[in-house]
């Protein structure tokens, strides 16, 4: 009898890494290997790792540190490393180097190749490197162990051609490529079909799907096309790019029904002369009118955002015009960070660097700010009607269940196991500033 074989897969970073990592898993399980969420009884460990700040990549290197020790215990313990931070030379070198108890290092454009990089590596027990400039020739379309049997990714776009000066993410996932819009038709009509509820479209800047495609394919044609899928209830997107934000998507998105009234929209800066200096390729003022503007058209809908704060020569008062345009524009909800310098981009190379404290001074003003905002915006939403998607117990307590709103706010019930999967009606009853709480009415 053959023993059962287990991997287990470690992944640092955004929705595309998660979203890569189930394809992961679905190629290991296709080649017989069981998922375990337990590192001491995995045969393969995978790390999909992540490189748009420093701390992304401190985390990866204490984490291989710790594996060490688990290949002393187990030496025929496969351990491979993949992902944005894989695209880049020194890491690799540094990794393959001093970290001599790693197997595999493979990109983020081959990780169809995995498997047969697993097999090569259980047959000779020697070390593989196989990193990819970029993808060549027709990537199959990978099979997908997902995490969520309710919700789901759907990839639309792949790569960035922005160049935003403190970013590396053009240098790690490439330029842009528009997935064929049959492919993402099919997908969905599919993950539909398997029970899955709500979608969630990626891509660094989906506003740009279809730039590169036929002349009429774009995105609010994509949503429209996709909101015509029997039995998906709900579809998401991000991220999308102020700069490509149409009045033309505002209405797909107003209305479609099935399309999430939540629009990740991250500014990053409040100043124009920053804006400038990131490359953003829009002004403080475009991007009020665009956000008034859905305030305007659609008062129900929430507006996210990131910021960045410390970005090089970031003066006080460049830094003052991002309190003020929050103070005006009362996000729903900010991702707030401090600018860490990537080797290899334009802002990186400045010699005008903000001193670490001050990065942090801005970055807890912001937050300050922010959480209040946030906090006066749910409070609002006490005693009213919300939709959502009830996924299950929530991580803290299984005697909770959790949701999320058209709005992507996270709500809290009662435990109702019935209930997941299904879209229900709650009415708030309490909120922080993250989340809120409430009760089944229907
Ligand atoms: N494509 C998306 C975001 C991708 S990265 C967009 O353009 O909006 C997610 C967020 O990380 C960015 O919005 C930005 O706020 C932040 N980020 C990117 N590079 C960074 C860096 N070098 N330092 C700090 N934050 C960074
Ligand atoms: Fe990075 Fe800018 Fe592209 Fe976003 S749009 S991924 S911030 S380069
Ligand atoms: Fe990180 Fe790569 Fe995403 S650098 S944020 S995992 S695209």
């Amino acid at each position: 009898m053959t023993k059962n074989k287990y991997y287990h897969i470690i992944t640092y970073g955004c929705q595309m890494n998660e979203h890569d990592s189930e394809k992961l898993a679905g190629m290991l399980e296709n080649i017989g290997y069981n998922n375990t969420n337990k590192l001491e009884n995995a045969d393969i460990v995978l790390l999909n790792t992540c490189t748009i700040r420093e701390n992304a990549e401190l985390k990866v290197f204490g984490k291989l540190g710790q594996l060490k020790e688990y290949k002393r215990k187990n030496p025929d313990l496969i351990i491979g490393i993949g992902g944005c931070m894989m695209q880049l030379e020194e890491p690799v070198e540094e990794i393959y180097k001093k970290y001599r108890h790693v197997d595999l290092i493979f990109g983020t454009h081959n990780i169809h190749q995995v498997p047969e990089l697993i097999k090569k590596i259980e047959k000779n027990r020697e070390r593989v490197v196989e990193v990819w400039d970029q993808e060549e020739g027709l990537i199959p379309d990978l099979p997908s162990q997902r995490e969520s049997e309710h919700s789901a990714w759907i990839s639309i776009i792949q790569g960035c051609d922005n160049f935003c000066t403190y970013c590396i993410v053009p240098y790690v996932r490439g330029r842009e490529r528009s997935r064929p819009l049959e492919a993402i038709i099919k997908e969905a009509e599919k993950l539909a079909a398997e029970g899955v509820k709500e979608v969630t479209l990626l891509g660094q800047n989906v506003n740009s799907y279809g730039n590169d495609l036929a002349e009429e394919i774009d995105f609010p044609l994509l949503l429209e096309e996709l909101n015509k899928v029997d039995s998906l209830a709900r579809i998401r997107f991000m991220t999308s790019h102020p700069r490509d934000f149409s009045e033309k998507l505002l209405l797909a998105i107003k209305n479609l029904e099935k399309v999430a009234k939540h629009i990740h929209l991250p500014i990053q800066s409040g100043s124009n002369k920053i804006l400038k200096e990131m490359n953003r390729g829009y002004s403080r003022e475009y991007y009020i009118d665009t956000v008034k503007e859905i305030q305007n058209k659609m008062p129900e809908a929430a507006i996210s955002t990131d910021f960045i704060v410390g970005f090089p020569g970031e003066s006080d008062e460049d830094f003052e015009q991002t309190l003020k345009l929050v103070k005006e524009l009362r996000f729903d909800m900010a991702y707030t960070f401090i600018y860490s310098p990537r080797s290899g981009t334009p802002a990186a190379k400045r010699e005008d660097q903000i001193a670490e404290e001050v990065k942090k001074e801005r970055l807890n003003k912001l937050m300050d700010i922010q959480n209040r905002i946030s906090y006066q915006k749910n409070q609002k939403l006490i005693g009213k009607i919300q939709k959502i998607l009830v996924t299950g117990p929530s991580n803290r307590d299984e005697n909770v269940y959790e949701g999320r709103t058209g709005t992507n706010k996270i709500c809290f019930i009662n435990k109702r196991p019935d209930l997941i999967g299904k879209i229900v009606k709650v009415k708030i009853d309490s909120a922080k500033s993250w989340t809120l709480q409430g009760t089944v009415v229907e």
